[in-house]
This record gives structure tokens, C-alpha cells and sequence, in this order.
């Protein structure tokens, strides 16, 4: 029995493969303006150039104390950068913008009601509001250096300037997406180590004014259940003055940061001198297990990177006014929302809702009215407004010179309809692929240095350099048009340091694979592995076609199937569960949801409906699957393996290939002509 063919489905074999498109240049008055224009950065950032070439990024940066050693080893493949180095990331974003551009916008924060007014913070308020607020963490939270403190805010200005009150004491945040459940909030507090939860009270989305404030009392509860006491709960309102939740607030736990803060007007807090290999904060994001990972990211070299990759890929100056439509809550917002961008004093636009509230015009009109000229989304909301307002750029008065697209494949043609019609022929686009675990770019083209190809990301950025094995380990050479595992040569300062409290799964997951020699401190014998699948033409441009593992890239979010799982296995009735990734339209991936249930129990629209209500308390409404079929038995092969290939088949109405050596083949027929008439 071919136990060699149980594949698990997995994102790449799903992927659609495009056409190599023709490239398309950027123009004169792009490049014109352009950052980056000089081609020998490749090779000042060449392998023989390594790793001191990343002095370039950190040079961008502001350093108590200069560091004496570009790359540590010692502990491979934990990389240490800039050791000696003393830095302060809230310093470097706010105070020393103040005697060139104290009076200019760091932030404007767009309400989603159309009626509120945009709120302009200059830098000069950034840093009343962030000294103000760190002293609160110090001295009411009793924060310090080290702590962790796990943040669970929507987009609003309160999160960067939360963020930035914790990095000025090296007090390392943990910001869940907002969207996430009270119990997703709750595992990730247990696993930081919070004994603060910093929440609001209420914020808009599509339309609705969200009791917020309740998640946070969940997760308070369920942190305690799993042993992690969260002593205080620092409570933002979306209305100073006003409490916009319904849920109680809990005396002695809860306060009212508005509140709290106007016993710190004027408070000034010095910046911590950071090493800066010490952490900045914690990112978590899902894996090939059930947990999440909280992948901890460093002060210096993370800040380098992100500083030299917003200043050339995104190509911002502090002139321009710049606009990232992701969330805070993922690593995109992170890094080029909050850190990259405001280190280059940046003017960074927060917008608190859905793009297409409470029309698909809406993110053209915010471009207009602040007159945004740098755009980054994802092809999920490009997909979307495109289907539900193909023609609304048209109708308003803006100009991008740059957009960016990122989290998943762009399809060409969704690529083509982003470059004409919202970018209007005149953006210069970049395709950048990279991850949580890799803190900034990875792949993706200099946009003044090089054509832009549709559906491709682009090369290694400056300091990165790609490769590709195949499952035995060979190298698979550019232009043979053969795909496999898409693997990082050399470290950069942009990486995460480890998995928090897990070390072994860090070098697990990521670095054994590949790894040369186990015992080695030499960086050569560490090839970073991405988990994604690739084929890189013959002029060096990747395309990522998806996921190796089982995690399925929904709107851009990751979301493993494990954690899905599981969360339907705490439904009573449940016996197994499967869930397998299928093409979607507009979310790229929609999760699909199998289950079987125990002896006694029938299969009805009771138990569905608890199945799906159990992810979302779980997890989040993000998790949510297409369907959730409840199957009499999953195909299975003889040795009890679920075979989620040929649900995944099913489920994309591919043909289900050779199931003659499963356990139980005739549940196949039934399974598919459940699907297929549903
Ligand atoms: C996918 C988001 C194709 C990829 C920054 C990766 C992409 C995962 C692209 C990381 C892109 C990200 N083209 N695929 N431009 N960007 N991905 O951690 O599968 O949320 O491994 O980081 O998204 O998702 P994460």
C-alpha cells in the first residue's frame, strides 16, 4: 500500500499557474523621485558583501551607543545583530523627528463613520501622547523592561501610540488582531506571560458601533482558567469620556485609560537603552500545530530592516502621505504601518473600517481628501473592489505614485485592474512577499531599479538571497520552470530571534530541513525555510505559488487548519475533523470544514450551526469555513490517516485521482455527491 501517497492538500497544489507575463517599467517621474536609483546597491548587498552590508539599514537609524559586531552566530540559528548596539525604537519613530517635522503629521486616523472628522496627530502630539502613556504603563501598570503586555485594539491612533508608549520601556507588546476571539486573546496572554491586557471599550466596523469590551472579560476568564492572572485591564474609549460597551466594568481590574491619563499630562518619559538584539515585541501567527507561535522580533536589527525597506520598496519620503489599508494586528501593520514608516518620518494613515463602507468609493475618497500618493493593500481588497466598484477610482481626484500588494498571489488580471484603474497607469507597483517570521520584504522588485511582471514578486530585495530545493535537497535552478521549497540563503536583520519560549520548534520548523550540519555556527549551513512553494524564472523573479504545510492563506490572513480543527473537536457531538483549503474568489482561500460525529449521533442543522459557532468563540469570524459538511465517515487511508487530498479535491471539484487504496473508498461517492449538490 502507497503510504507514499498521502499527500496533504496543500495550497500549492491547489495553485493556478499563471502565464509568464511581459514586464511593464515604471516611469521617468517616478523614477525621478525615486529613493533607490542606483543599481550597485545589489551589489553592495551581494553574498561576498554580507553581513556588513546592513550597516547601510542601521545607518538610517538613531544609536545611543554604535555596536561593534555587524552579526553574532554564536548561538545559531539564533542570529544576534548589531551586538553592542544601544537603541530605543520609540525614540527613533517620534523624538527625533521633532526638530525637523515636529509640526507634521505622523498619523491621520480615519474614523469610518464618514461624519467624524479625520484626526491629524503631528509628531509633536505623537510624542506628548506616547510619553503620557508610557509613564501610565510605568507607574500606574507597574510595566517595566522585559514584561510582557499583550495588546487586543482595533485601528484606531491608540494602537501605534500604545505600541510606542511600550517600546520606550523596553516593555514588549503582543498585539492580537482585534478581530480575534476572546479565547484566541486568552491563549496568546497565557502564552506571553501578560499580567495587562490593554482593550477599548467599543470601535466601528462596517456600519456597526462593536462591543469590544466584552472579548476582554472573556479572555480575562479564560487566561485564568489555563493559570495566567491578568490583573489589570486598561480600557481605551473610542468616546473619551464615554463608555460605549455594555459589558460591566469590573472595579479594582478595569480603568478607563482617558481617565488615568490626565493624571499624566505633561509626564516625559526617558527612552529605555535598548541592546539591540533585546525583543521588541511578539507577533503570533499560525503554524503546522494546533498553538500559535509567538514569533519574537528584535529592537535594533528589526528596526534597520524595516526602516531600509520603507525607504526603498515603498519608497517613502517624508513628504509623501502614505497609506497602508492592513491591520495593525498582523505583522504588515507592524512593520509598515507603525515602525517602518515612522522611522523615516513617514505621515502613516490608520483607517478604522472596511474598505467598501459604506461604499466601494470610500478608500478613493480618503486618497483624495488627505491626498495619499503611496497605496498598500492586499489582493484579497483589491479583489473585492474591483467586483463591487470596478469603476469608482475614476470618479475622484487622486494620484498614487506607488501601491504596493501583499499577503497572497495577485492574479494578472487582478494585478492589471489595480495598475490601470486605481493606480491610473502612473503607480509603480511592488509585489512583496515575506511573513511574520520575516519581520520585513523578502522578495519583490526596487521599483525605480526594475519592470514590474504581473503576478510575479520580484527578486531577493537588497541582502536577500532566495533559493530553491527540491524535497531531496537539491538546488532547483531559476528557468526550469520546476517548482519547490523556497528557502533563504543568509540571515538579515529583519528575522525573528525565535519562537517565544520554544526554541527547539523554532530551529524545528524552520532550519532543520535544510540545515547542513546541526552543530554548526557558520551561517552558510542555515538556510531559512518559508514554507512556501515557488518557481523562479530564468531572470530571477519568484513566483510564490502557496503554502507547503497545512496552513490556508485566507484574505491574506493565516489561519492552520489544526487550529480550525480543533476548535470544532470542542463541539460535544464531534468525533473528527478535517479541514482542507478551496479556491474563493475574492478571499483567495476559504477554509472547508469536514467532520463526523460520534456513535449516536445524527448529522443536522443544529449541530452545523454549532460546529461554525464554536470557531468563531474560538477563533474569530475570520475562521469561519465555507461549509461545514457533516460526512458519515472521512476517507481514511488503511492505516487511519484522514486522507484530506481528496477532500480538498472534492471540495475544489478536481478530480479526486486514485482512492483504490483506501480504507473505506466507497465514502468517497458519497461525500462527493453531497458536495456537489449543495
Ligand atoms: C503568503 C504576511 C504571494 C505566503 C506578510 C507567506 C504571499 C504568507 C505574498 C505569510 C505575496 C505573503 N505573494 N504570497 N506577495 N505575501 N504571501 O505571515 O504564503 O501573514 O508564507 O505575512 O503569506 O503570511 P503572513
Amino acid at each position: 500500500m502507497a503510504e507514499k501517497e498521502v499527500v496533504e492538500t496543500s495550497e500549492a497544489q491547489i495553485a493556478v499557474h499563471w502565464q509568464e507575463e511581459k514586464y511593464i517599467y515604471p516611469s521617468t517621474e517616478f523614477i525621478a523621485q525615486a529613493n533607490m536609483t542606483d543599481k550597485t546597491i545589489f551589489d553592495r548587498f551581494s553574498l561576498d558583501n554580507f553581513p556588513n552590508c546592513f550597516k547601510e539599514y542601521a545607518d538610517m537609524l538613531t544609536w545611543y551607543e554604535y555596536w561593534h559586531t555587524t552579526l553574532d552566530t554564536s548561538d545559531a540559528p539564533c542570529f544576534k545583530w548589531f551586538v553592542g548596539g544601544k537603541i530605543n525604537a520609540s525614540y527613533n519613530c517620534v523624538d527625533r523627528h521633532l526638530k525637523e517635522y515636529k509640526n507634521k503629521a505622523a498619523i491621520h486616523f480615519v474614523p469610518e463613520p464618514e461624519n467624524e472628522k479625520i484626526e491629524h496627530i503631528t509628531y509633536q502630539e505623537l510624542y506628548a501622547r506616547v510619553n503620557e502613556m508610557a509613564a501610565l504603563l510605568r507607574d500606574f501598570a507597574g510595566l517595566k523592561r522585559g514584561d510582557r503586555v499583550t495588546l487586543h485594539l482595533p485601528m484606531t491612533a491608540e494602537l501605534p501610540i500604545t505600541m510606542l508608549a511600550c517600546a520606550r520601556l523596553g516593555v514588549i507588546h503582543s498585539q492580537v488582531f482585534g478581530g480575534f476571539s476572546g479565547k484566541a486573546c486568552a491563549d496568546r496572554i497565557v502564552d506571553s506571560g501578560s499580567r495587562v491586557l490593554i482593550t477599548i471599550d467599543a470601535y466601528y466596523r462596517g456600519g456597526a458601533l462593536l462591543d469590544h469590551k466584552e472579548k476582554a472579560d472573556e479572555a480575562v476568564a479564560a487566561a485564568e482558567k489555563d493559570g495566567q492572572k491578568v490583573d489589570k485591564v486598561l480600557v481605551w474609549q473610542r468616546y473619551p469620556g464615554k463608555y460605549s460597551a455594555k459589558t460591566p466594568v469590573k472595579d479594582g481590574r478595569d480603568y478607563f485609560v482617558n481617565d488615568l491619563l490626565k493624571g499624566y499630562y505633561g509626564a516625559r518619559v526617558e527612552p529605555e537603552r535598548m541592546d539591540a538584539a533585546d525583543p521588541l515585541f511578539l507577533m503570533y501567527t499560525s503554524g503546522t500545530t494546533g498553538k500559535p507561535k509567538g514569533c519574537q522580533h528584535s529592537t535594533g536589527g528589526y528596526l534597520a530592516y524595516t526602516a531600509g525597506t520603507s525607504k526603498y520598496v515603498q519608497d517613502i519620503h517624508p513628504t509623501d502621505v502614505y497609506w497602508c489599508m492592513a491591520d495593525i494586528g498582523w505583522i504588515t501593520g507592524h512593520s509598515y504601518i507603525v515602525y517602518g514608516p515612522l522611522a523615516i518620518a513617514a505621515s502613516s494613515v490608520v483607517y478604522e473600517g472596511i474598505p467598501n463602507y459604506p461604499d466601494p468609493g470610500r478608500p478613493w475618497r480618503i486618497a483624495q481628501e488627505l491626498d495619499v500618493n503611496i497605496f498598500h493593500t492586499a489582493p484579497t481588497a483589491i479583489r473585492a473592489l474591483r467586483k463591487i466598484g470596478p469603476d469608482e477610482p475614476k470618479k475622484y481626484n487622486y494620484h498614487f505614485k506607488h501601491m504596493t500588494t501583499v499577503g497572497e498571489p495577485i492574479e494578472p488580471e487582478v494585478w492589471k485592474w489595480y495598475y490601470e484603474v486605481v493606480g491610473k497607469g502612473e503607480a509603480a507597483i511592488v509585489d512583496t512577499w515575506w511573513q511574520t517570521e520575516t519581520g520585513g520584504f523578502l522578495c519583490s522588485t526596487l521599483p525605480a531599479l526594475a519592470p514590474m511582471k504581473p503576478g510575479s514578486a520580484g527578486p531577493g530585495v537588497p541582502g536577500i538571497h532566495p533559493i530553491v530545493y527540491d524535497d531531496e535537497g537539491n538546488v532547483v535552478e531559476p528557468g526550469t520552470g520546476k517548482a519547490g521549497n523556497i528557502c533563504i540563503q543568509n540571515p538579515w536583520p529583519g528575522a525573528f530571534q525565535t519562537i517565544w519560549g520554544d526554541r527547539d520548534r523554532y530551529v524545528r520548523q524552520y532550519y532543520e530541513r535544510y540545515c547542513k550540519n546541526p552543530d554548526s555556527k557558520d551561517w552558510r549551513d542555515w538556510p531559512y525555510m518559508t514554507g512556501d512553494a515557488a518557481v523562479v524564472a530564468a531572470d530571477g523573479y519568484v513566483r510564490i505559488l502557496g503554502r507547503i504545510d497545512d496552513v490556508i492563506n485566507v484574505s491574506g490572513h493565516r489561519l492552520g487548519t489544526k487550529e480550525i480543527e480543533s476548535a470544532a473537536l470542542v463541539v460535544e457531538e464531534v468525533a473528527e475533523a478535517a479541514v482542507v483549503p478551496v479556491a474563493h474568489e475574492i478571499k483567495g482561500r476559504e477554509p472547508d470544514l469536514y467532520v463526523s460525529l460520534k456513535p449516536g449521533y445524527q448529522a443536522s442543522a443544529e449541530i452545523e450551526k454549532k460546529v461554525m459557532d464554536a470557531i468563531v468563540s474560538e477563533i474569530g469570524k475570520i475562521a469561519k469555513p465555507r461549509h461545514v459538511w457533516i460526512v458519515p465517515d472521512m476517507p481514511k487511508t488503511r492505516s487511519g490517516k484522514i486522507m484530506r487530498r481528496v477532500l480538498g479535491a472534492l471540495s475544489n471539484k478536481q478530480p479526486e485521482g486514485d482512492v483504490t487504496t483506501l480504507a473505506n473508498p466507497e465514502i468517497v461517492e458519497q461525500i462527493k455527491e453531497m458536495v456537489t449538490k449543495a
